[in-house]
């Protein structure tokens, strides 16, 4: 079969070697952004004169009717056209004849291919914003049903000190509101028109690069032809921030994870987000909880993959830019399945407020309120720390906790200690009192939970 470029080749290709060089096994993801970037291209060339507007016409009802055949899956793609481009431009000629061969004047697959991907990415980026912005309100709403849900928390996965339950969501809803900002942020750089580069070096027609920039939705036009058809960083920015929002929810996954266990119990999973086994009749596993913390390796490789597959590539175009789009591609899909599935978790999984607020009353996590007491009270901090240790160690060899302790034998060992220390050793008392701001206090949780109602309404 005749290749598209194939005037200055008189050697035969093989198929097994054409099936190497092939993209369109994947690069078909981009035949809608591909029609739509030849419907702009076409525009212009009328535009600007370089084609006549009855020539113009025809190519644009040509790629009109690839459209619908597109949508009703009617275009059969084939590797000896060997990518999207291409494809593309057999079908068109199909549909209209010789004259098709002109929608290629004035550029090349090189800003074409960068042009498709630049506007699948702003596509996918809108629609990650989306589903971010709706997981943030999920978990605002799961906030606001916990504030006073008292939980133990964790340093060195050890009880270090009671808090709100509410508190533990936020601090998700602050990373995912940074995950949030990032992509936005990124879609600033992907919202940049190559178009009109050509292949490297631009062209001697008249082409008018705003015009077709403006077709297509784009804010703005690359500067610097070489960069436009060479730049890859808007997609290697994408990787990175998806890397990171998969970071923030396999952390999140992994404590979901222990908290369903039989030893924790602290939460437990709707059935549609959780799987059994095939030979344990009992089991109940948080395997979407697994599986989201298992695709942040997928999503780190696609980041890996392309920074390595762009080090050291000199300008302009390469063939090794092909690698470019299935990481995206994969990463892409990836994130935003996993964010529909960590919103439907967690809106539906169930807290045991009971074991939460029980796991906090047989262990030490009040000791820093008893050494804040004396501290209070006057007596240095390191002091107040020593004298606690000493305790809880005392506690620990006699088989009960600081609250066990009778008012006699602490003042036995400072009369500073008065009946009110077992008010202050309660973990509900102690997670009330931590007014400071951005502390785990009922109040500042509550004004955590409201500022960001009015961000979430407002962006
Ligand atoms: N399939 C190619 C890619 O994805 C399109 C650009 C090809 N350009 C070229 N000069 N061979 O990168």
């Amino acid at each position: 079969m005749a290749k598209l470029w194939g005037g200055r080749f008189d050697g035969k290709n093989e198929e097994w070697i054409d099936a190497f060089g092939a993209s369109i096994a994947f690069d078909q993801k981009l035949a809608k952004h591909d029609l739509i970037g030849s419907l702009a291209h076409v525009k212009m060339l009328i535009k600007t004169g370089i084609l006549s507007a009855e020539e113009g016409q025809t190519i644009i009802q040509g790629l009109e009717q690839l459209q619908q055949k597109l949508a009703a899956n009617a275009l059969t793609f084939t590797v000896q056209n060997e990518d999207i481009h291409l494809n593309m431009e057999t079908f068109l000629h199909e549909e209209i004849g010789p004259v098709a061969g002109k929608l290629h004047t004035a550029r090349s697959r090189n800003d074409q291919v960068a042009t498709d991907m630049h506007l699948y990415l702003k596509e996918v980026l809108t629609e990650v914003i989306e589903k971010i912005h709706h997981f943030r309100e999920v978990l605002v709403e799961k906030a606001q049903e916990h504030i006073e849900t008292i939980a133990p928390g964790y340093t060195h996965l050890q009880h270090a000190q009671p808090i709100s339950f509410a508190h533990h969501l936020m601090a998700y809803y602050q990373m995912l509101t940074r995950d949030e900002q990032r992509f936005s942020e990124n879609i600033q750089r992907t919202d940049i028109s190559p178009q009109g580069a050509a292949a490297l070096a631009g062209t001697t027609f008249p082409i008018d690069r705003v015009f077709a920039a403006k077709e297509l939705g784009f804010a703005q036009v690359y500067q610097n032809s070489l960069d436009a058809v060479s730049d890859r960083d808007f997609i290697l920015e994408f990787l990175s921030n998806a890397s990171i929002l998969m970071m923030h929810l396999s952390r999140f996954c992994e404590e979901i994870i222990l908290w369903c266990s039989h030893e924790y119990q602290f939460v437990e999973l709707t059935d549609t987000f959780s799987t059994g086994s095939s030979i344990m009749p009992q089991k109940k596993n948080p395997d979407m909880a697994e599986l989201i913390r298992g695709k942040t390796g997928r999503v780190y490789g696609d980041l890996f993959g392309l920074l390595t597959v762009m080090k050291g590539l000199p300008l302009a175009y390469n063939k090794d830019l092909q690698e470019d789009k299935e990481g995206m591609f994969d990463t892409a899909e990836t994130i935003l399945a996993s964010l529909d599935i960590m919103s439907g978790m967690i809106a539906t999984m169930k807290v045991n407020k009971d074991r939460m607020l029980e796991s906090t009353q047989k262990d030490f996590s009040n000791a820093t309120e008893l050494a804040d007491y004396l501290a209070s009270k006057g007596l240095p901090f390191r002091q107040a720390h020593e004298i606690v240790g000493k305790l809880v160690l005392q506690c620990i060899q006699n088989g009960h906790y600081l609250q066990d302790i009778a008012l006699s034998d602490y003042q036995a060992i400072t009369p500073l200690i008065e009946e009110d220390i077992y008010e202050k050793l309660d973990a509900y008392t102690a997670v009330k009192r931590r007014h400071s701001l951005g502390g785990t206090g009922f109040d500042q949780v509550s004004n955590q939970i409201e500022l960001a109602k009015q961000t979430l309404k407002h962006s």
